[in-house]
């Protein structure tokens, strides 16, 4: 840029500090401090200034995270400093020894340890000079990775200049990329809708987008990026005494550096981490395979050096795998509470995230085919936190000759009526609804639900043997039921038969709504139910209720107010309702707040509220003839919002929506 400075050149230079900064507060620091809207005017002005401008700009400037041309292949980079890897523990005898070779190593009687998280991603080096990133590299074989300096850039946590006071000549950022689990499932979500391929894990697609030759394309790639080490640097007098520092001054620079870190002096407060990060592994929102201790002070992990391609000063503690392979023993299908069926493949029994995994859900016939699991097949199945266990993929070069592809019966494998798959659904039902056993159970399930009749110890090994032993069909026969009916149950004493008994009778003071969840009509959940109730009032009127009344209901469009008439005019489910209603159910009215009414108000709750569950305050607020919806739109009037509020806080303030903490929805309610 030209030394006399226009204004525009000023307001060029400005733009780019103060977006670097809004970039910083918004992807490193999670603390956006402007609306979208702000920024992206002050990023349009930006654009418009280079286009008048196009020699001022620069390969750090920010409308170069958009990514360039795309390139043929990527060039070599040796690094400065090899890249090395870690060796593993995975037993508390190894990090024992650890600890004792690094005493010994220093004579010391206790070492100091940085503990930090083990990012399951790609490593990275960052090449800074004069603060500016200039070069970026995979690890590839240590000595020499790949230039993705154009990807890497389009990375909005990694800063394009660095900032802070003390910023050296050259700084070597080492770390790692990776995806944020709900990035990873927004993206394949997107890739599913368009026909693209997906990928198996996060740190398969974060590999995946790192490699495109197309920087375009890695740009609309959700990556993540945090530092844990070094490589060059120059001065070398800038390197302050401990990793940890190191790390503290990464913050400085305006680097991402992950929170979740600590240092401790002994075994003990090494194993201390590993278990607190392994309580809450399944939380975090990214995906870690283990945890990294690393002597704290540069002067001893220089005494202790490395051995082959490995520092002796380091060690990675590994979680259990999260996933494994096994072979398929059997596909079969369940069918659920609407008849759907789910394909589901027997295990040879296998150990994943330290649980013993036998079955994976194939999902629906689509997925099945698209994966093309066979019996006989070596899969890779993985379970991430508390999801259901799931077929990953086919290793191929394994399949059995023989194995042949898997088809969805025909026939119900519980009831042998028709499997029917609708022209616009992903999934296939099972058309025998209430006479399939399988339906049967799931809709009993469903009926004795606690947001729906809420009877107190129903559960499914209950329901199975009511419903095998043919002593209940419908929810009616439920009321029907006697003492020595169900004490004779495995598993069932007099003392929990009486109980049994006594929640049943309970469930029949409810209310209209609860009532009509509970019947378990396609498309009507909860809140529907509650604008069938209030509109209706009683259930003789929402049974005889025609088409055009139904479409008058609120949120009621032709997909449920059909589902609610082809239920209703099924003779067998006018008999199930009248039978309940003679057998003495009673719909209370329910609780309103006196003096408060936000009918008509729709409200979204998100993130932890100070004092009281998202349930307890959706109870307070449907008492007061609120709605509470799920997700955020025009239609929204209120947001309420807690600490780690995530999408639908930014949606509301994108949308200009008024937001409200725990003491102003309080107020609200007169409370
Ligand atoms: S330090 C000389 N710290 O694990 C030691 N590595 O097996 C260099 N990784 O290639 C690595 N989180 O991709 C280090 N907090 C962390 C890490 C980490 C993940 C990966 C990295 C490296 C591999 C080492």
């Amino acid at each position: 840029m030209s030394k006399g400075r226009s204004s525009e050149a000023d307001r060029y230079c400005y733009l780019q500090t103060e977006l670097a900064r809004l970039e910083h507060a918004y992807y490193v620091l999670d603390q956006p401090l402007v609306p979208d809207a702000e920024y992206d005017r002050l990023y349009r002005e930006l654009l418009d200034l280079e286009q008048n401008h196009p020699d001022w700009i620069t390969a750090d400037s920010l409308s170069q995270r958009v990514g360039g041309t795309p390139l043929k292949v990527f060039n070599e980079v040796k690094h400065a400093v090899p890249m090395l890897s870690l060796n593993n523990a995975f037993e508390e005898s190894e990090l024992v020894s650890f600890d004792r070779r690094c005493r010994e190593g220093l004579g010391l009687e206790t070492v100091e340890y940085a503990c930090e998280l083990k990012f399951d991603g790609l490593a990275i080096s960052l090449r800074y000079e004069g603060g500016v990133l200039i070069q970026a590299a995979t690890r590839g074989d240590g000595a020499s990775g790949e230039d993705v300096t154009a990807n890497i850039r389009t990375i909005h946590s990694i800063p394009l200049r660095l900032t802070g006071k003390k910023i050296p000549d050259v700084l070597e950022v080492r770390g790692e990329v990776f995806m944020h689990r709900k990035d990873f499932e927004r993206m394949n979500k997107h890739a599913a809708t368009l026909g693209e391929k997906e990928f198996a894990n996060p740190r398969n697609a974060a590999a995946g987008s790192l490699r495109q030759l197309d920087s375009k394309i890695t740009a609309k790639r959700p990556l993540s990026f945090f530092a844990y080490g070094l490589g060059a640097l120059e001065p070398a007098n800038w390197l302050p005494k401990s990793h940890s520092q190191l790390l503290d001054l990464y913050l400085e620079l305006g680097l991402p550096v992950c929170h979740e870190r600590r240092v401790v002096s002994s075994v003990e407060g090494l194993q201390q981490f590993y278990q607190e990060i392994g309580a809450k592994r399944n939380q975090l929102p990214y995906e870690i395979d283990g945890v990294v201790y690393k002597v704290n002070l540069f002067k001893q992990q220089n005494t202790l050096g490395f051995v082959s391609r490995a520092p002796r000063f380091a060690i990675a503690h590994k979680y259990p795998a999260q996933e494994e392979i096994t072979t398929v023993l059997d596909i079969n299908v369940q069918v659920g509470r609407t008849g759907a069926i789910t394909p589901v493949a027997r295990l040879s029994p296998v150990i994943v995230g330290g649980v013993t995994v036998t079955n994976a859900t194939l999902h629906n016939e689509d997925e099945v085919r698209r994966k093309d699991v066979r019996v006989g097949d070596t899969v890779v199945v993985r379970r991430a936190g508390d999801v259901i266990p799931e077929v990953v993929s086919v290793v191929l070069d394994r399949r059995p000759k023989n194995a042949k592809p898997f088809e969805i019966p025909s026939q119900c494998p519980i009831c042998d009526s028709h499997i029917e798959r609708l022209v616009d659904e992903a999934v296939a039902r099972c058309s025998g609804g209430l006479f399939c056993a399988a339906q049967r159970k799931q809709a009993l399930l469903h009926f004795a639900h606690r947001r729906a009749m809420d009877i107190e110890g129903l559960g499914d090994k209950i329901v199975d043997q009511l419903v095998d032993l043919n002593l209940v069909r419908t929810p009616a026969d439920l009321y029907r039921l006697g003492f020595s009916a169900l004490a004779n149950l495995e598993r069932m004493g007099d003392k929990s038969a009486d109980n049994l008994i006594q929640s049943i009778t309970q469930s029949k003071s409810t209310s209209l709504p609860r009532f009509i969840f509970g019947l378990g009509i396609r498309h009507v959940g909860e809140s529907t139910a509650k604008d069938l109730a209030k509109h209706f009032g009683n259930m003789h009127a929402l049974m005889d209720a025609q088409l055009d009344d139904l479409l008058t209901v609120n949120d009621v469009g032709p997909v449920v107010a059909n589902s609610i008439i082809s239920f209703m005019s099924e003779s067998h489910n006018r008999e199930v309702i009248e039978q309940l209603l003679a057998s003495g159910i009673e719909f209370q009215v329910e609780e309103r707040i006196a003096g408060v009414d936000l009918s008509g108000k729709t409200f979204v709750l998100t993130g932890t509220l100070p004092t009281m569950s998202r349930d307890q305050a959706k109870a307070l607020l449907e008492a007061a003839g609120a709605k509470v919806a799920g997700s955020v739109s025009q239609k929204t009037s209120y947001v309420v919002a807690g600490t780690d509020a995530g999408s639908k806080l930014e949606k509301a303030t994108e949308l200009g929506i008024s937001v409200l903490d725990e003491d102003a929805l309080m107020k609200l309610l007169g409370r």
